[in-house]
């Protein structure tokens, strides 16, 4: 009842969302992958859905239940979660990634375990880098045309100011979501640095459905000028 009466600033309109690690496989039983919960992504996804969004959460692997409504596609690697955001997205409205995607991969998945061969020397690997699913959406016809709006997340250990507004600007991107303060995974609050182009404006720290529900407000409410 009480969703019921709540203001659906995004009726109508389409939200796709990453979430999560990735997880690059190096063999059948090994690989790489990030620390993520996946728990932001999965609120943005809630909250966004509540705002009156149809919602399509491209999931890296965890375990966290599906929000209500909300469709749901489980990917492993990157360029699964490229090709699954790439496709949600010819249609959508807003893009959030906040998966926390592995920046490189073994360049060579070995279809076999790899087995010490008693020399005692480790294998060597080489590593590829991952596509950018944020900058290759942000890059696409659909958000250069304005239909398509972007936001990124960033995870900084240090100097979280400069390197948002840089990454926001190598990236593309109008809006960008800085993680205030110490790097910490899995914790259920959270407190965000919104960077536009004019400036910043701080998201105090919040449980972090609460956090989502205060980013899908302002994305709402910055989508009419995006658009216009
Ligand atoms: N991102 C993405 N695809 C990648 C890497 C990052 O979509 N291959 C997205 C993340 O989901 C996040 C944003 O880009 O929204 C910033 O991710 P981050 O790891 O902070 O940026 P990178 O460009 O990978 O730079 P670096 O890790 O070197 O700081
Ligand atoms: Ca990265």
């Amino acid at each position: 009842i009480v969703a019921f009466l709540q203001p659906k600033p995004l009726a109508g309109k389409r939200l796709v969302v990453t979430a999560g690690p990735t997880f690059e496989a190096l063999d059948p039983i090994r690989g790489i992958t990030n620390h993520s919960s996946g728990k932001m992504g999965f609120a943005i996804a809630r909250a966004a859905r509540e705002a009156g969004a149809a919602v399509t959460l491209v999931a890296g692997p965890v375990r966290l239940p599906t929000p209500r409504g909300v469709q749901r596609i489980d990917v492993t690697s990157a360029r699964q979660m490229l090709a699954a955001t790439l496709a949600a997205t010819v249609d959508a409205d807003v893009f959030v990634a906040t998966a926390a995607v592995a920046d490189w991969r073994p360049a060579e998945e070995c279809g076999h375990k790899i087995k010490k061969d008693g020399s005692g020397q480790p294998p060597s690997v080489a590593f590829t880098e991952n596509p950018d699913i944020l900058a290759t959406v942000a890059q696409g016809e659909r958000a250069r045309r304005r239909a398509l709006f972007c936001v990124g997340f960033a995870a900084e250990s240090h100097d979280l100011l400069v390197h948002a507004q840089a990454k926001r600007a190598r990236k593309g991107i109008p809006l960008l979501a800085g993680n205030i303060g110490p790097l910490t995974f899995g914790q259920d609050d959270n407190q965000l640095l919104l960077v536009d182009e004019h400036g910043t404006q701080e998201l105090p720290r919040a449980p972090k459905l609460e956090l989502a529900r205060s980013l899908v407000a302002d994305i709402a409410r910055r989508l009419p000028s995006w658009t216009a």
